[in-house]
């Protein structure tokens, strides 16, 4: 019988944590359940700092980015102490549940927590990464890549006016998805993700070749490289720099950075937040316990926690077929 519920975003902040918040309270609030909202991801459990939520604190969020609870990454948790540290705190709390909204570092955080405490866990995927096994999108993906398309067609236009060639570095950690998805959407001529394997300075005649090619065919014109963070060991603007050398052509490295993370969710996001915050307290009041609220061929499904970080998400096969295609035709 569950009769009070904790929840708390963690990790890199994503648009439309807050729809997910607010759909938590309000869908907790139909079944008589208390809410309280930690802090700073993990780190205001560890230190007891946490808001009753009811449902007039989750109005009129639904449309702001970052997350009403804050967030952060919580080195401590990843300790036995520390893990134990945050289950005595749930057990004084008297919660029956911990619902963790982050990415795959974030349920790990939260698999450890669970080797001390006796209530149920659920997992919420909330990352731009779209990195998380079990799920076809996570909260905050869509808005990401509307981010970035922005402005990849921005610099498209100054690329275009100076016939130069950009480099514009996306986030994505260890996964390409990002850069996948808005290099297909915005027409880069070339994506460079860590999943295609990782650039060398000895292997850069490969990326170079289309480059030619497209100059032979087009002659002098814009030329955009979508490059995934942590994709060529010296960095993205030490890439730009070899370009320009080797070709004789002025290159630029834009790096976008957290604007990524920020700005008003997207529809898509908030409907996805929404959906999964609801269907994972429906299914805590069902009885789970350590799985990830997920949504597959537009289904809420439940994955195991467990799961979520063991297999990479794989990049679309199709896309990434075409892209490398079209690059080196
Ligand atoms: O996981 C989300 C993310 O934005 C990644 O894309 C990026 O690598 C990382 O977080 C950046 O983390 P921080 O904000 O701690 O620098």
């Amino acid at each position: 019988m569950i009769k009070r519920i904790g929840i708390l975003t963690s990790g890199g902040d994503a648009p439309g944590m807050n729809a997910a918040i607010r759909a938590i309270v309000l869908t907790a609030s139909v079944s008589n359940i208390d809410v309280i909202g930690f802090h700073h991801g993990f780190n205001g459990l560890l230190e007891s700092d946490y808001q009753r939520l009811l449902p007039q604190h989750v109005a009129h969020i639904i449309h702001q980015g970052g997350t009403i609870l804050k967030s952060a990454r919580c080195a401590q948790l990843h300790t036995a102490e520390g893990a134990r540290q945050a289950a005595t705190v749930l057990e004084e709390l008297e919660l029956d549940a911990l619902i963790v909204i982050g990415g795959d570092g974030s349920f790990r955080g939260a698999l450890a927590i669970a080797n001390y405490y006796q209530g149920q866990i659920m997992g919420i995927p909330g990352t731009i990464d779209n990195d998380i096994d079990g799920t076809d999108f996570t909260i905050g993906f869509a808005t990401a890549i509307d981010t970035a398309l922005d402005t990849i067609d921005k610099i498209r236009d100054t690329a275009e006016a100076f016939e130069r060639i950009f480099l514009i570095e996306l986030m994505g950690r260890h996964s390409g998805y990002i850069s996948l998805s808005a290099g297909i959407a915005a027409g880069a001529e070339q994506i460079i993700c860590p999943e295609f394997g990782i650039l060398q300075p000895h292997n850069i005649k490969a990326l170079l070749a289309p480059i030619q090619r497209a100059q032979l065919m087009r002659g002098s014109s814009s030329y955009i490289i979508v490059v995934a963070e942590n994709s060529y060991p010296a960095g993205t603007s030490a890439l730009a720099e070899t370009i320009s050398e080797a070709l004789g052509i002025e290159c630029r490295a834009c790096i976008l950075g957290h604007i990524q993370r920020g700005g008003s969710p997207v529809g898509a996001d908030r409907i996805l937040a929404t959906k999964l915050g609801a269907f994972a307290v429906e299914q805590l009041l069902d009885g789970a316990h350590l799985m990830m609220a997920g949504e597959v061929h537009q289904k809420p499904v439940l994955y195991p926690l467990i799961n979520t970080g063991e297999k990479k998400k794989q990049l679309d096969p199709y896309l990434v077929r075409w892209q490398q295609n079209i690059a080196s035709d």
